[in-house]
């Protein structure tokens, strides 16, 4: 048996992806840009996508702008911020993704920008006075916080750190790379700047995702050469990459409430069972159910950090998760995440995640090769 359970590194393609595709890889292959009936039939399919993602998080058509993906638009967000919109301090966590993390830092050098590392406290979360009293100093400011962290699953109060920023007129961007798809976004409800998505976190194509972006903001292009996407972003479009997103949207968004019960539920009953199996195990980051990703479970297993075999094995047995200790030796770089956790002891931490596909059979399945592994058995 295979076990796919690192979901949150990236998702398998959904069926009814494949088929909204392949029209575009078969037949439709006209440039979008060409005023011929080939090239309006793609231009076309793009903006009916658009649409429709628009549609599907309560945005305006003209607040989407497709791109490479998360990192992307996330380096799009920071950094028009920096050069566009005059930002001068960036309010961000030592947890966030690279794409954030190293964006803001590389900013900081060669532009000289302030960069505030919020306190986070041993689930990851912020503290909302901390963020409150900063945003009081008038110096042009982007908050940078991820809606859901990917690999503890710690979920942002994004409602509130919205208000908060709208109250103060400060740019707000959430990293929503691991929750679009997962939960409603209703961009007239929350008053935000800028969302980031990325498809292959729910079984839409690789190489693919969006920025949504308040139209009240005006930037400029951050790859220039093509006055593709209404000017924000140069270059022929990733047509089947558009097409297969709108269509994960949809999927996702269309069962939603079932997907997230049914995943939740998996989480909740694999958390009861580890600890069945051994009272030891612990889990990194929140695990409130109101406060924390379901697709993501985070497992700290009472073993040796830096020595353990535990994902060797599970690799072996033709389980698939990942890895991500705080300690650093040889190919392991560690995590900088579990780092900034309060250090554990003896403790080798392994991310499960979740999707729509994962069975109760595979968890059971995992679960007994994870009792004859750490009980040798
Ligand atoms: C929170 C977060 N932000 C950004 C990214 C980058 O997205 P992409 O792989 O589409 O560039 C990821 C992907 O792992 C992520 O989990």
């Amino acid at each position: 048996m295979k076990v796919y359970l690192d979901n949150a590194a990236t998702t398998p393609i959904a069926k009814e992806v494949i088929t909204e595709i392949t029209p575009y890889l078969l037949d439709h292959f006209g440039n979008p840009s060409s005023t011929h009936s080939f090239g309006r039939k793609t231009k076309n399919a793009i903006e009916i996508t658009r649409r429709k993602i628009a549609d599907l998080i309560n945005a305006e058509n003209s607040e989407i702008i497709f791109t490479s993906g998360g990192t992307e638009a996330d380096n799009m967000a920071i950094r028009s911020s920096v050069h566009d919109l005059g930002v001068k301090r960036i309010i961000t966590t030592k947890l966030e993704h690279h794409a954030v993390g190293h964006t803001a830092e590389e900013l900081k050098e060669k532009h000289q920008i302030e960069i505030i590392y919020l306190e986070t406290d041993k689930n990851g979360q912020i503290n909302l006075n901390e963020l409150e009293s900063l945003l009081k100093k008038t110096t042009k400011t982007l908050v940078s916080l991820m809606h859901a962290n990917n690999e503890i699953g710690t979920l942002l109060p994004i409602q509130k750190v919205a208000e908060m920023c709208d109250k103060d007129h400060v740019l707000f961007h959430s990293d929503t790379v691991q929750t679009m798809g997962h939960y409603p976004f209703d961009t007239k409800k929350i008053k935000i700047d800028f969302l980031t998505c990325a498809a292959h976190k729910f079984h839409g194509p690789k190489g693919c995702g969006f920025l949504y972006q308040n139209k009240h903001i005006q930037t400029s292009p951050l790859i220039t050469g093509g006055s593709q996407e209404r000017n924000s972003r140069g270059g022929t479009e990733n047509l089947y990459g558009i097409v297969g997103l709108g269509k994960a949207m949809e999927l996702a968004y269309t069962h939603l409430e079932e997907h997230q019960n049914h995943i939740q539920s998996l989480k909740s009953y694999m958390m009861k069972s580890l600890i069945e199996i051994d009272s030891k195990i612990t889990f990194n980051g929140d695990t409130n159910p109101n406060k924390s990703l379901y697709t993501v479970l985070n497992v700290c297993f009472p073993m040796d950090a830096c020595n353990s075999m535990l994902l060797f094995s599970l690799d072996i047995h033709g389980i698939a998760a990942s890895g991500g200790s705080a300690c650093s030796s040889g190919s392991n770089k560690g995590s900088h995440v579990l780092a900034e956790l309060p250090k554990q002891e003896n403790c080798q931490s392994v991310r499960f995640s979740f999707s729509r596909y994962t069975t109760k059979e595979e968890i059971d399945f995992t679960l007994s090769k994870i009792r004859s592994i750490i009980k040798n058995e």
